[in-house]
């Protein structure tokens, strides 16, 4: 059988079981024989438990893959065919001053949208593409499919700085696609729509359901308050029925952070008050994940991991992985560059989207043009994503003041200059690029 060498940076991660349940589960389509799981010394003790947990998992699925638990990224990349990455520098008590500084000048504090996707993008990007660097020497013609956040920004800066092959993935789109299913009582295998934006800011239209268009009838449940996207970690409050109606698009439930944006900063700044901030609750989350992670008798993914935001990951993962390694020709949402799907962006432009997968990667289907509703709204985060990528690449101070001054949800050039300020003095440790 063929020897298939699968690497996860960011082993250590609470969402690894979700991965390694995806590998095992597909494992007849998808031979992986060596499964390297790779952190740094910070997360060693996650990496072990999680580990240890994957190791049981497989030994009890009783398939031929040894999973290997390392701290040294060279071992583990040499030869690899895929890389996927989860990684999250500075870890959760980054994200937590990310959400927090903004919210002090009542702006949004979300680990993506808004200035916490900046600031996160400041800190990541540079280490992937370090990353991209070891890959070309150790394992030149290996995928790297990205699900690190900021995912759409990452792609944007891999896909212009490295020759490295690469996917950013989301598990967005499969829990709208998922929403859809559970709503007309069919699988996920069932439902097809099409999809349209950028990362965590998507919307959905051409709404099938076993090939018959049900999207009048969805959006109409959408107005009615049934069956919408209700991520985990999104404040739940609906929007007005007759802006879902006048929309016509099925808008992914970080859409709310822009329809609803007064409401969702009110939302942030009474749960910082009782709960804490979303990256504060994943914390808890997290601590009590480990604790069941440690049992001795866990064999599998369990139950409570679907209080993360991101609990389909694997499905999206590692059914993407397969279509590449099997050259499948299947349909699904990835980030990819443009490449004229839509005349709206620039062809470089990474977008969100349904793209044909092979063996050669991503090719996104024909669009048209955006619905004038949402035209505007991602062309100015598209703007604000490119100036970010640059911020990120180039450590300039000028840059990253108008990458978060362009933001829609940032009200002031004057309440940029705070936020940035408070974000370089909180990262110093993580800014090698900066001059601070
Ligand atoms: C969603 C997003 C992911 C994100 C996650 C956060 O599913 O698609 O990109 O990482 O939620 O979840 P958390 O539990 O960390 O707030």
């Amino acid at each position: 059988m063929e020897r298939l060498k699968v690497v996860t940076l960011g082993g250590g991660s609470g969402y690894t079981p979700e991965l390694i349940d995806g590998f095992i589960r597909r494992y007849q389509e998808l031979p992986v024989s060596e499964y390297w799981l790779v952190d740094i010394d910070a997360g060693k003790e996650k990496l072990e438990i999680v580990g240890a947990l994957a190791q049981r998992m497989v030994k009890k699925a009783g398939i031929d893959m040894t999973v290997y638990l390392t701290t040294d990224l060279d071992k583990a990349l040499a030869g690899a065919d895929f890389v996927t990455t989860q990684i999250r520098v500075g870890q959760l008590a980054a994200r937590i001053q990310d959400e927090k500084i903004p919210l002090r000048y009542g702006v949004l504090g979300q680990e993506t949208t808004g200035p916490g996707g900046f600031m996160k993008a400041q800190r990541t990007i540079p280490v992937l593409l370090d990353l991209c660097r070891k890959m070309e020497q150790l394992c030149p013609d290996a995928w790297l499919i990205n699900f690190t956040n900021p995912a759409g920004m990452v792609t944007e800066a891999l896909s212009r700085h490295s020759a490295i092959k690469s996917l950013g993935i989301c598990s967005g789109a499969n829990s709208m696609m998922r929403d859809i299913a559970t709503a007309y009582g069919v699988e996920r295998e069932d439902v097809y729509a099409r999809v349209m934006g950028l990362n965590h800011l998507i919307f959905a239209d051409r709404i099938a359901v076993k090939g018959q268009d049900l999207t009048d009838d969805f959006i109409e449940k959408l107005a009615q308050g049934v069956g919408g996207n209700q991520l985990k970690n999104i404040p739940d409050i609906g929007l007005p029925a007759q802006f879902i109606r006048a929309l016509k698009l099925y808008p992914l439930s970080y859409l709310k952070y822009f329809y609803l944006s007064r409401e969702v900063v009110e939302h942030e700044l009474q749960a910082l008050e009782h709960g804490g901030t979303r990256g504060e609750q994943s914390l808890v989350i997290e601590k009590s994940l480990f604790e069941l992670y440690r049992d001795p008798n866990l064999c599998e993914k369990p139950a409570a991991l679907s209080a993360r935001g991101g609990a389909l990951y694997s499905d999206t993962a590692c059914s993407i992985i397969s279509s590449i390694y099997n050259n499948k020709r299947e349909i699904h949402v990835v980030n990819v560059p443009n490449q004229g799907a839509t005349p709206d962006l620039a062809d470089t432009s990474v977008i969100e989207t349904n793209a044909v997968i092979d063996a050669h990667g991503a090719h996104p289907l024909a669009y048209g043009r955006l619905p004038a509703a949402i035209k505007g709204l991602i062309q100015s985060v598209k703007a604000f994503e490119e100036l970010t990528v640059e911020a990120a690449m180039t450590g300039d101070k000028s840059t990253a003041l108008l990458a978060l001054a362009s933001h829609p949800l940032v009200p002031s050039v004057a309440v940029a200059e705070h936020i940035l300020s408070d974000y370089l003095a909180a990262n110093r440790d993580y800014l090698p690029q900066y001059t601070l």
